[in-house]
């Protein structure tokens, strides 16, 4: 049996249950705009090193709790190793984001495509989220994660980031049967991959649809949506005799989130372009709220920090099933000063 929760406040607050003060996290919250985090990347050499070393991983999942009150901690690694245990070859080049040397360019590609066995190729994910959990020794839960399929897809077509998404859109307007077959295929390897970081310790885990938002209303119904579905159906729910919350995001899906809700995921991601009292509306009520303060404002001063949180718990409102975030990634050149500004400013309510 592992160490019971201490602070369980983010679990109890996914399931739509009472909480004493309103938890918060951030997305990206262990990444280059700390100074540790930057010594423990140098010393790891490139990221899939960080990535690959369960140590250096736990290390840098840590230090965001060192500094401020958090309360959830997100496993240190990145949507972009499923692709990679499949063998497109991920690297990262300076100042230019993730690559692939082997994009999917065909049909054949797609046929060809393999799913990675969790407990092997991505093994190094599984001793990081089992180390974290010890380390973490019930002190606030940790949240284990995945891209959606199609935004791991976009990845894997495009080969690396991408501003028109012309040769993702491409194959999905002209070859629609392989789109769906690689889709699926990316599905039951998320679906696989997030079982098993359940299974190694993953008390809460959330998928991460950075690009869902490109699509049209249609396109998105039936290339992202039905495919976090998919996975929605094919993940644990319990685990060790706890509950264990799935969160969805689209980043820019806000006209989406009353569909988003009707998958039964426990809780969605808004970012700030949807104000969380519409999304309430939308979601009537069905599943917890992520978000939603604009990244941006933490360039400004304490002041318009507290102010703005202030503006983002009222939002809200009454009633349990909100997890304060921001509304995506922190920005890299964030003073960690200003985090703890918001985060303790969260916890006053
Ligand atoms: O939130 C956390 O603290 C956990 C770690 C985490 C990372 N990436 C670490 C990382 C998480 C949850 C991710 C998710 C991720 N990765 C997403 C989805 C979330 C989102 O932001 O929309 C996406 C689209 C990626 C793909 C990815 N990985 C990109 C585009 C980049 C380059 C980012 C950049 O600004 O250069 C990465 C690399 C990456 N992943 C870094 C970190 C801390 C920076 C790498 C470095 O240290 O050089």
């Amino acid at each position: 049996m592992s160490a019971p929760l201490k602070n369980d406040t983010f679990i109890r607050a996914l399931l739509k249950q009472p909480v004493d003060r309103t938890p918060v996290w951030i997305m990206r919250q262990a990444g280059r705009y700390l100074p540790e985090y930057k010594e423990v990347r140098a010393q790891a050499g490139d990221f899939m090193s960080l990535c690959r070393s369960a140590e250096l991983a736990c290390e840098v999942t840590m230090q965001p709790l060192r500094r401020f009150d958090l309360d959830a901690a997100i496993l240190f690694s990145d949507i972009l190793t499923i692709p990679d245990a499949m063998g497109l070859g991920l690297h990262f080049e300076a100042g230019e984001g993730p690559k692939f040397s082997n994009p999917i360019k065909s049909a054949a590609d797609v046929k060809a495509l393999p799913i990675p066995d969790p407990n092997d190729e991505l093994q190094y994910v599984m001793n990081a989220v089992s180390l974290i959990r010890k380390t973490l020794d019930g002190k606030v839960p940790l949240i284990g994660f995945s891209g959606s399929p199609w935004t791991l897809a976009s990845y894997m077509v495009e080969g690396g980031g991408t501003k028109d998404f012309g040769k993702v859109k491409g194959m999905m307007f002209s070859d629609p049967t392989s789109m769906h077959l690689m889709l699926d295929k990316t599905a039951q390897s998320v679906t696989s991959y997030l079982n098993a970081q359940i299974e190694a310790g993953a008390q809460a885990v959330m998928v991460f649809d950075t690009w869902g938002g490109v699509l049209s209303h249609e396109k998105y119904k039936e290339f992202s949506l039905q495919y976090m579905q998919q996975i929605v159906d094919g993940l644990k729910r319990t685990h060790d005799g706890q509950t264990i919350p799935v969160t969805l995001f689209t980043k820019n899906g806000g006209q989406w989130l009353g569909d988003m809700a009707d998958t039964g995921c426990d809780g969605l991601g808004v970012d700030w372009t949807t104000d969380l009292s519409r999304a309430k509306e939308l979601t009537k009520g069905k599943v917890a709220l992520q978000g939603n303060l604009d990244p941006s404002v933490l360039y400004a001063d304490d002041d318009t920090i507290k102010a703005e949180v202030k503006k983002v718990l009222t939002s809200f409102g009454d009633g349990p099933g909100h997890v304060f975030n921001l509304g995506h990634g922190i920005h890299q050149h964030i003073n960690p000063d200003r985090v703890k500004t918001l985060v303790d400013a969260v916890h006053a309510g």
